[in-house]
């Protein structure tokens, strides 16, 4: 990943993220030691959501909500449902905030809620957000595939006929 020049200036056109870091920078005359200085380079980047993680809870219990973000300067994270701002210190629910990642914390779940939740990830460059849901054990059912609740149902017929010839 090195880039080298011989002059004055190093100039790196269309820089990406990945060349980020030191670079190593050498003055000598025919007099002294070469001088070498380090200088460090910072891209930053707007945020783009690497991960995020909806989870399926039933009533009751502890749900996290996980949105994991990467930017320079790190991002910083909002929470919406159905497009109303979530605001912290929101009783039984908690949001914990690190550089790169957010979470959502409902420390005792409730059918209301169950939803559409958005994770919204800013910098100065710009911003971009993602959907999470938390939906409840009943949910499941509803996603799985219908053909495969049909043909339990098929075997659920000789089983329940033979358990009344059984009783007889
Ligand atoms: C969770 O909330 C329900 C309803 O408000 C309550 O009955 C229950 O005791 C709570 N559970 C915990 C662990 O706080
Ligand atoms: C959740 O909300 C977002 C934005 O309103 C929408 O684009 C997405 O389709 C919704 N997801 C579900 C599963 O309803
Ligand atoms: C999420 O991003 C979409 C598309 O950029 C935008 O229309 C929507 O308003 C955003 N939602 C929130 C809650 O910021
Ligand atoms: C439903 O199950 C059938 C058979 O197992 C499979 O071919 C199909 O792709 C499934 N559909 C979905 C939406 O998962």
């Amino acid at each position: 990943v090195g880039f080298v020049s011989e002059d004055e200036y190093l100039e790196i056109q269309g820089i990406t993220r990945e060349q980020s870091g030191d670079y190593e920078c050498s003055a000598s005359n025919d007099v002294a030691a070469p001088v070498v200085r380090r200088v460090k380079v910072t891209v930053n980047y707007p945020p783009y959501i690497s991960e995020a993680k909806g989870t399926g809870v039933p009533v009751g219990q502890k749900g996290t909500l996980q949105c994991e973000a990467s930017a320079v300067p790190s991002a910083e994270f909002q929470w919406y449902k159905d497009d109303k701002r979530l605001i912290e210190g929101k009783k039984g629910v908690k949001v914990e905030n690190r550089p790169f990642l957010s979470k959502l914390i409902f420390f005792n779940v409730s059918e209301h809620d169950y939803g559409n939740y958005t994770c919204v990830a800013s910098n100065k460059l710009g911003h971009t957000n993602a959907s999470i849901m938390l939906f409840g054990p009943g949910a499941v059912s509803e996603v799985s595939n219908g053909t495969s609740r049909r043909a339990g149902c098929v075997w659920l017929l000789p089983l329940l006929v033979l358990h009344l010839l059984l009783k007889f």
